[in-house]
C-alpha cells in the first residue's frame, strides 16, 4: 500500500508560531474553562453539537475571547483587524503562512482546528483538521482526525503510565499529550507526515519539552523494531473493509479487521516485562461466537489479555456509519457506490457483524490467560482504573489457591434478588427467579449464583476463615456435604470481577 497524502494546506509552520499562539490562548483565557464560562452550558453544548449560530450570538461584542471561539471553534470568517487584535504578538499574515489561518476575501478563517481540551488533567490544546461539524470541507486522504468519541474512550480506558510510553498512530498526539500527565517519555508514530506536525505543533502548544517526544514515521511497530515500552498505547485505523485506503485515519489498507489483528498480536514484543497495553481494536463476526476471532490474535504465551466488546454493528449500519464519517452521502453517486463495493466484501468474507471494543495485555511470561466479554452498558468511571485492577487480580488468581484464601465481598458489591408473580395456584404470590450478586461501581459485573454461593459470600471475611473451612461450615448448617472444589471455579470468577477481594 501507498499512502499518498494530499494535504489542504501545508502545517510545518505551526510548531514555529505555536509558543506565541500560547502566550495569546493564556491571555485570554482560550482554555477550556474559559471557554465554558464564556458561552455557558446550553451554548458550549450547541457547541458541541455542532450549531454555530448560538456560539456566534454569545461570542458577539466579548473580545479576543470571542473572536478566537469564532475563528477556531465555529470556523467562521472573521474580520481581519479583529483577528489582528486577538492573536497578540503573532501577525495575521504570518498566521496564514504558518498554516494557522486562510485568506477567505473578506477576512481570514482558520485553516485547521485549534482546540482546548479538558479530559481531567487541565486544558490541553490539540491541533488537528477541520472536521467539517461547523461548516462544509472536503476529508482530505491524510486528514487528521481531532479528539473525537473513540479518542475520549481509549483515554479514558487507558491505565495511567510511567516511564516510557509508545503511542501507534498518533494522529494529532491525543494520546500522546495525555500520557504525559505521568510518563516520563513518549515515542509517537504515524504514517503521515501531516500528523506527525500536527503532533508537533500540539506538544509545542502544551509547552512540553522535546526531550520528552520522539516523533517516528512509518507504519505499526516498524519505527520501533526491537524497541520495549512500558505502556502501549494505540487507536489503530482499524476500520473493518476491504484492503484499500480511502482516508489513512480510519483505512489500514489490509483486509477486514488486518490493522487490529497486527496490533493485538505484535503489541507484547514491544513491551517491558510486566508493560501494559491499551488498544481499540475491531473484529468481524464470521461464526457463531465472536470471541473466537480476537482470541485467536493474542499470543498462546506471555500474556495476561482482557478484552472487552462495547458493541456490535450489522455490515448495514457500520458501512452507512463510517461512509458519513468521511463526509460520503450513502444514498447517492460515490457514496452509494461504495456502499455497494464494501457490503459486497463484508458478504464475500462471511461477515455478519462487527465488534468494537478494547484489548488490554498485560506481558507475564506465564501461560497467557485470555477473558473476552462483552461490556455493552454505559459506564460512568473510567475503564482505564479497572484494567489496572482488572490485571492485578488476574496476576493474584495465577500467584494463589482461591479455597486458601482470606476473601470478602468487595464494599459495591450488592445482593440482588429477582421475584415475578407466580402462576400456580395455591403457592407464594412471588417466585425467586435470579439471585445475582452485582457490583455497583465500575463496570457495574453481575454474577447469578445461587442460594449456597450467596450464604458462602455472606459468610466471608478479611479477618475469617479460609474459603474452604467456611464452605465447609455452610455444608455442616445446611446438612448437607459441600466439596470445596465445586465452588472454586464460581470463587474465582468472582475474584477476578472484583466483586470477591482478598485480604
Ligand atoms: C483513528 S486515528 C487515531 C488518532 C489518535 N491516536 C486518537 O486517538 O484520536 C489513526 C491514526 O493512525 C494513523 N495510521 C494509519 N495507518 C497507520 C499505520 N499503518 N501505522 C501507524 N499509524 C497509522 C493515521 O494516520 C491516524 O493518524
Amino acid at each position: 500500500v501507498t499512502y499518498v497524502g494530499r494535504a489542504v494546506t501545508p502545517v510545518d509552520g505551526l510548531t514555529a508560531i505555536a509558543p506565541r499562539l500560547r502566550e495569546t490562548f493564556l491571555r485570554h483565557r482560550y482554555d477550556a474553562d474559559g471557554v465554558l464560562d464564556l458561552l455557558g452550558p446550553d451554548v458550549h453544548a450547541a457547541l458541541g453539537r455542532g450549531e454555530p449560530v448560538p456560539v456566534r450570538r454569545a461570542c458577539r461584542d466579548v473580545g479576543e475571547l470571542g473572536t478566537l471561539v469564532r475563528l477556531l471553534l465555529v470556523h467562521d470568517t472573521v474580520d481581519r483587524a479583529a483577528v489582528d487584535g486577538a492573536l497578540g504578538s503573532l501577525d495575521v499574515d504570518e498566521a496564514i503562512g504558518a498554516g494557522l489561518l486562510a485568506d477567505d476575501g473578506d477576512g481570514v478563517r482558520a485553516a485547521v482546528d485549534v482546540r482546548p481540551l479538558d479530559a481531567g488533567h487541565g486544558t490541553r490544546w490539540m491541533v488537528s483538521d477541520l472536521d467539517g461539524s461547523m461548516r462544509p470541507v472536503d476529508i482530505a486522504p491524510d486528514h487528521v482526525l481531532g479528539v473525537g468519541h473513540a479518542s475520549l474512550s481509549l483515554l479514558r480506558a487507558t491505565v495511567p503510565a510511567h516511564g516510557s510510553v509508545l503511542d501507534v498512530g498518533t494522529g494529532c498526539g491525543v494520546q500522546a499529550v495525555h500520557a504525559l500527565e505521568s510518563a516520563d517519555h513518549v515515542t509517537a508514530t504515524d504514517i503521515t507526515d501531516r500528523s506527525l506536525a500536527m503532533t508537533r505543533a500540539t506538544m509545542v502548544l502544551n509547552a512540553i519539552g522535546d526531550d520528552r517526544v520522539d516523533l517516528v514515521r512509518g507504519p505499526w511497530f516498524a519505527p520501533v523494531e526491537g524497541r520495549r515500552f512500558d505502556r502501549l498505547v494505540a487507536n489503530p485505523p482499524f476500520v473493518v473493509g476491504p484492503p484499500t485506503v480511502t482516508h489513512s485515519y480510519r483505512d489500514s489498507g489490509l483486509d477486514l479487521d488486518g490493522a487490529s489483528e497486527v496490533m493485538v498480536s505484535g503489541a507484547a514484543d514491544h513491551l517491558v516485562d510486566g508493560g501494559i497495553a491499551c488498544m481499540l481494536a475491531s473484529w468481524v463476526i464470521t461464526g457463531d461466537d465472536w470471541r473466537d476471532r480476537v482470541a485467536s490474535w493474542v499470543p498462546d504465551h506471555g500474556v495476561d489479555a482482557w478484552v472487552v466488546q462495547r458493541d456490535v454493528a450489522d455490515p448495514a449500519l457500520y458501512v452507512g456509519t463510517w461512509l458519513r464519517d468521511a463526509g460520503y452521502d450513502p444514498r447517492t453517486g460515490r457514496g452509494a457506490a461504495l456502499a455497494d463495493e464494501w457490503l459486497d466484501h463484508l458478504d464475500r468474507s462471511g461477515v455478519h457483524g462487527i465488534g468494537f471494543g478494547f484489548v488490554f495485555l498485560r506481558t507475564t511470561g506465564s501461560p497467557t490467560d485470555l477473558l473476552a466479554e462483552e461490556l455493552s452498558h454505559a459506564l460512568d468511571d473510567p475503564l482505564g482504573d479497572e484494567a489496572l485492577a482488572y490485571l492485578h487480580r488476574v496476576a493474584w488468581l495465577r500467584d494463589h489457591d482461591v479455597l486458601a484464601a482470606r476473601l470478602a465481598a468487595a464494599p459495591d458489591v450488592a445482593l440482588d434478588r429477582v421475584w415475578t408473580p407466580s402462576v400456580s395456584p395455591g403457592t407464594e404470590p412471588w417466585v425467586e427467579v435470579a439471585t445475582r450478586l452485582v457490583r455497583t461501581g465500575g463496570p457495574r459485573w453481575s454474577h447469578d449464583v445461587d442460594d449456597r454461593v450467596a450464604a458462602l459470600v455472606a459468610g466471608l471475611r478479611h479477618d475469617g476463615l479460609p474459603v474452604a473451612d467456611v464452605v465447609e461450615l455452610l455444608g455442616a448448617a445446611r446438612g448437607e456435604e459441600i466439596d470445596p472444589a465445586s465452588v472454586g471455579d464460581v470463587i474465582a470468577g468472582l475474584v477476578r470481577h472484583g466483586v470477591l477481594v482478598p485480604a
